[in-house]
């Protein structure tokens, strides 16, 4: 009897830390009941928006639901700043676009979180309908420059995870002003003939990290764009694609710079480049430091390592062609695989600022089976390990 009781008494326990912790637990909020339709052709714009809003205005931890099915979205803005910092928006459908580029191609991002806090993103596919655009680009025709499919800005304590982006009009993902994100187990699927589809573009941004991620498109696979500090890339696939690229750096005369970077146990197939940094061939007081690339393998790519300081497209507003980007101490560690061109290796810094503190240590890339060339104009550093194509530096 006595054992009995005592049972009763912790069952009862249990149920009561069972329905208290549920209680405290996130408040939902369902997109469906906010009157979002899984139809794939109804404007669900209104019903994400309500039901963020009363997440937002929660004073407890919220979630935002989107159940299985196609959710038409106009475009979105999500704001900030929010009353507590622990929003999920858990997807298990699909957003989708308008395919008539007209309606989001001058919006600049069609799905847009700013000045929010403590935000989870998690799961979802992200349907950009981007083949319109891309096709009136390539018709030469007068067209918006497209959308980011899904932009945050000003935000901070974010996590981006199990998310699927397909065919951006513009970039699929940009981290703009944003501290400390994290995104992980994402997958960017988009024509490797589609232009400035990025897959994650990084800007004016601390503490942001890439895991296992897997990025097939038409641009770069990731861009760290001027601003970006404390990066780790790790774990990631590209291709195909234009490769990581850090820049295109020193359009502008002042410019905040890049510093400590971290790209580790990369994948490169059939890229145009693989590990990147690119300064524009023009007066400006940016620059590149601390920048470790670590085992990287490349299977057939066209400049697997390269470092241009003299881009200018049309050569076209770069007086005197010189960067004033400076490139200093930048690490490459356990690279190999093949190039797809015989100068695998390709240093062209700045004459006015050469670049610094380039080391090599243990790289193998090969050219048809043979040793690959390598080239340097402006480049100083020193090569450890086994090195092939032997430096140039
Ligand atoms: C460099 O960035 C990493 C994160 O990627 C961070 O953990 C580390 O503290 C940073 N180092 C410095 C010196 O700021
Ligand atoms: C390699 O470069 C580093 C710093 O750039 C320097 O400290 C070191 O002495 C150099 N080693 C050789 C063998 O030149």
């Amino acid at each position: 009897m006595a054992k009995q009781q005592s049972f009763s008494l912790v069952l009862v326990i249990l149920i009561i830390l069972f329905t208290n912790s549920s209680s405290a637990n996130a408040a939902q909020y369902n997109v469906l009941t906010f009157g979002a339709k899984p139809d794939g052709k109804t404007d669900s714009t209104k019903a994400f928006l309500a039901a963020w809003t009363r997440a937002c205005e929660s004073i407890k931890p919220a979630t935002v639901y989107a159940p299985p099915g196609r959710f038409f979205l106009l475009n979105v803005v999500f704001p900030g700043p929010c009353k507590n910092n622990a929003i999920l928006v858990r997807v298990d459908g699909t957003l989708v676009a308008p395919s008539d580029y007209r309606l989001t191609g001058n919006a600049g991002n069609w799905i847009f979180f700013q000045y929010v806090n403590g935000v989870t993103l998690s799961g979802g596919v992200l349907d950009g309908q981007g083949p319109g655009l891309w096709a009136c680009k390539a018709s030469g025709n007068n067209c918006p420059s497209g959308a980011t499919s899904l932009g945050f800005s000003n935000s901070n304590n974010i996590v981006i995870s199990g998310l699927t982006s397909l065919n951006s009009q513009l970039y699929h993902i940009v981290i703009n002003g944003c501290q400390n994100v994290k995104v992980q187990g994402v997958t960017v699927s988009a024509s490797g003939h589609s232009p400035n589809t990025d897959g994650i573009h990084v800007q004016l941004s601390s503490g942001v990290t890439i895991l296992n991620s897997r990025i097939r498109t038409g641009d770069d696979c990731v861009s760290i764009g001027a601003g970006t500090t404390n990066l780790w890339i790790e774990k990631v696939a590209c291709g195909p694609g234009h490769g990581i690229s850090i820049g295109s750096l020193g359009k502008d005369l002042q410019e905040p710079g890049v510093q400590n970077v971290t790209i580790k146990s990369v994948a490169f197939t059939g890229t145009q480049n693989g590990l990147r940094i690119k300064s524009w061939g023009r007066p400006s007081n940016g620059f590149a430091r601390n920048i470790l690339f670590q085992h990287a393998i490349m299977t057939n790519v066209q400049n697997p390592m390269v470092i241009d300081q003299n881009y200018c497209p049309d050569n076209n507003n770069c007086p005197g062609q010189e960067s004033g980007v400076k490139i200093s101490d930048v690490t490459y560690q356990d690279i190999h695989g093949t190039s797809a061109t015989q100068v695998a290796v390709k240093f062209d810094c700045s004459k006015k600022n050469p670049c610094t503190g380039i080391k090599l240590e243990n790289v193998k890339l090969t050219y048809m089976n043979q040793p690959a060339d390598a080239s340097c104009n402006n480049a100083d550093g020193n090569a450890s390990g086994f090195v092939l194509p032997s430096s140039c530096l």
